[in-house]
């Protein structure tokens, strides 16, 4: 959270306010006992809830309200408003809550011709409710392991906590550092605004409180689903009653002469950055190979640092094919605003100790070179083990995979989306983390349909971009809005059909396609743990 974002604004409302100043539906941002506070009106119930998003700390009352819910605006976490609880990733911890209560004005009994006053108060923070424990049946696994330490794994290993598993669980990662924010490994990490501690996405003490068996250097060589039991490269087993495969995507390799050198770079896990970062206080000219969102990121984040430049890609204008070419455009003349040379329309087809050769003859000196032509999903292992196949590992809407038990989910899996119709297989932080708690779930017997739309954002310099849905093929791509003055959004069609839209800057705008997007297809979008608690009215003479 940023220091902006803790400062305090709008009233104390332990003081009170006059109901009539909080709009229907609306929100109204205060602060009490020295914390922002947002008090939320729907219909007759009030809720008051900390203000600021526990992912990131947007100002939630930016967000979106959504039945007894709140959606951030940044990423689109979503909390409870009876609750406080974070019911979507990326979010992870709840939001606070609080007590409120509606005071009548007793006055107006006396002197009826005046409009009554109602006065609201926040009063004491309520305690965390208490997790709902899923029961526990005949079907429910003694043990849970998890292959894959990323967000889909870590959002099943922290679901199953939630939800009350009282089983072993077990997450094996080939990382040597616990689950990451890997989205921030070419942002903040790598500019250098974020620590290696505050870029994990909780602390070792958290697992060990939770009683996750945390194995770290623990590459999976071998899954035998008829014996149940995983093996490690060191030969160590791991029985399973239910096993969650999220061993995410890889970066593809380059293949052309000097790939292989040691200033040659790849940008997937914490070491990759560590590495790049280490390269970067020592060179002066880097050549980004590839122009994809990881590919112009690390060019962003490298630009701070003031290195010179180059980026070599194929593509004649940078994310056409996902953003459109008006947007593309304007990606490039944005950082070529930020003193980036592009190379368009050409490939890379040697690399030495000096530079980059190109395929149109030219030579760019480099010191560094950082390759991002994309990933392909790691599928080694469920391949090896029988699993089905299809880009990806073959999941159905239960994330369940065709060995019984067998589970999958993150950047590995390929589900039956309901928006397209299709089958897809997407690579986005918060589409992860959502399988890996739906995965848990279902781990437990919940059997709930994955059906969030997908969503992923990205961020360059100072121009951030969000994107809901999904759009692989579109004919279409409409701009509502000024472009040049990074206000707008952009509809992507196929045959008509809106299937994505991206933001820039129009955050409420993201959250309402999401909205449209889950009603198109049937999904309950206002939703909540009961129990919580709204308003509650007295009468007192003021
Ligand atoms: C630099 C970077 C920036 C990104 N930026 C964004 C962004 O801005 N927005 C966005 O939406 N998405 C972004 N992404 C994509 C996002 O991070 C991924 O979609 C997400 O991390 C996928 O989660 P996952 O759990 O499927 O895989 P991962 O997070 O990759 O985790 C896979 C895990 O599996 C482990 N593993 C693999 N094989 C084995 C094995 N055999 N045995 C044991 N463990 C194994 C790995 O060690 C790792 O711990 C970015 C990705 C990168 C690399
Ligand atoms: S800041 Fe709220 S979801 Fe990211």
């Amino acid at each position: 959270m940023s220091e902006d974002q803790t400062k305090l604004s709008g009233p104390d409302l332990e003081q009170g306010v006059e109901l009539s100043v909080i709009p229907d539906n609306g929100t109204l941002l205060g602060h009490a006992r020295g914390e922002p506070v947002m008090l939320v009106r729907r219909g007759t119930e009030l809720f008051a809830i900390g203000a600021i998003c526990t992912h990131y700390g947007a100002p939630l009352e930016q967000g979106l309200i959504v039945g007894d819910t709140v959606r951030c605006p940044w990423h689109h976490a979503c909390f409870s408003l009876r609750t406080g609880e974070a019911l979507r990733a990326p979010a992870r911890d709840p939001v606070s809550r609080w007590d409120v209560e509606i005071v009548h004005d007793l006055a107006h009994q006396f002197t009826p011709t005046q409009p009554t006053v109602e006065t609201v108060y926040v009063r004491e923070k309520l305690e965390r409710a208490a997790p709902h424990a899923w029961p526990v049946t005949a079907a429910t696994p003694q043990s849970v392991v998890i292959i894959g330490g990323g967000a889909a794994g870590n959002a099943a290993a922290e679901t199953l906590c939630r939800e009350g598993y009282a089983g072993r669980i077990t997450l094996l990662s080939a990382d040597a550092v616990l689950p990451c924010d890997r989205p921030n490994l070419s942002k903040g990490y790598l500019a250098g605004t974020a620590t290696g501690l505050s870029n994990l996405l909780r602390p070792a003490k958290f697992y060990r409180d939770n009683q996750i068996d945390v194995r770290l250097n623990a590459r999976v060589a071998a899954i035998d689903t008829v014996a149940r039991q995983v093996q490690l490269a060191d030969g160590n087993r791991h029985a399973y009653d239910a096993l969650l495969l999220a061993t995410g995507a890889e970066p593809i390799h380059l293949d052309v002469p000097g790939a292989k050198l040691p200033h040659v770079h790849y940008l997937r896990t914490v070491a990759d950055s560590q590495a790049l970062v280490a390269a970067s206080l020592l060179a002066k000219r880097v050549v980004v190979i590839g122009a994809s969102f990881i590919g112009l990121e690390v060019a962003s984040s490298l630009r701070a640092r003031g290195l010179d430049l180059h980026v070599v890609a194929p593509e004649s204008i940078p994310m056409q094919k996902i953003l459109g070419p008006q947007v593309g455009a304007f990606i490039r003349r944005l950082h070529e605003q930020h003193g980036v040379t592009f190379h368009l329309g050409t490939t890379a087809t040697a690399i030495d100790a000096h530079g980059v050769t190109l395929k149109n003859g030219e030579v760019l000196t480099a010191d560094l070179v950082v390759v991002g032509i994309g990933v392909k999903p790691a599928i080694t292992l469920a391949q090896q083990a029988g699993l089905n196949i299809d880009r990806g590992v073959a999941v159905n809407e239960y994330l369940e995979t065709s060995a019984p038990s067998v589970y999958a989910a993150g950047d590995i899996a390929r589900w039956p989306d309901r928006l397209t119709g299709e089958s897809i297989r997407v690579e986005h932080f918060v589409v992860a983390e959502r399988q890996g708690q739906t995965a848990a779930r279902n781990i437990l017997g919940r059997r709930e349909p994955f059906a969030a739309i997908p969503f992923f954002w990205t961020e360059q310099y100072d121009l951030g971009i969000a994107y809901v849905g999904h759009a692989e093929h579109w004919d279409e791509a409409a701009i509502d809005g000024d472009l040049e003055a990074r206000n707008c959004s952009v509809t992507y069609r196929h045959d008509g059909k809106k299937l994505a839209e991206a933001m820039i800057h129009r955050d409420l705008e993201g959250l309402r396609a999401e909205v449209e997007f889950e009603r198109a297809i049937g999904v309950e979008t206002g939703f909540s743990m009961m129990g919580g608690e709204s308003s509650k009215t007295a009468s007192r003479a003021a």
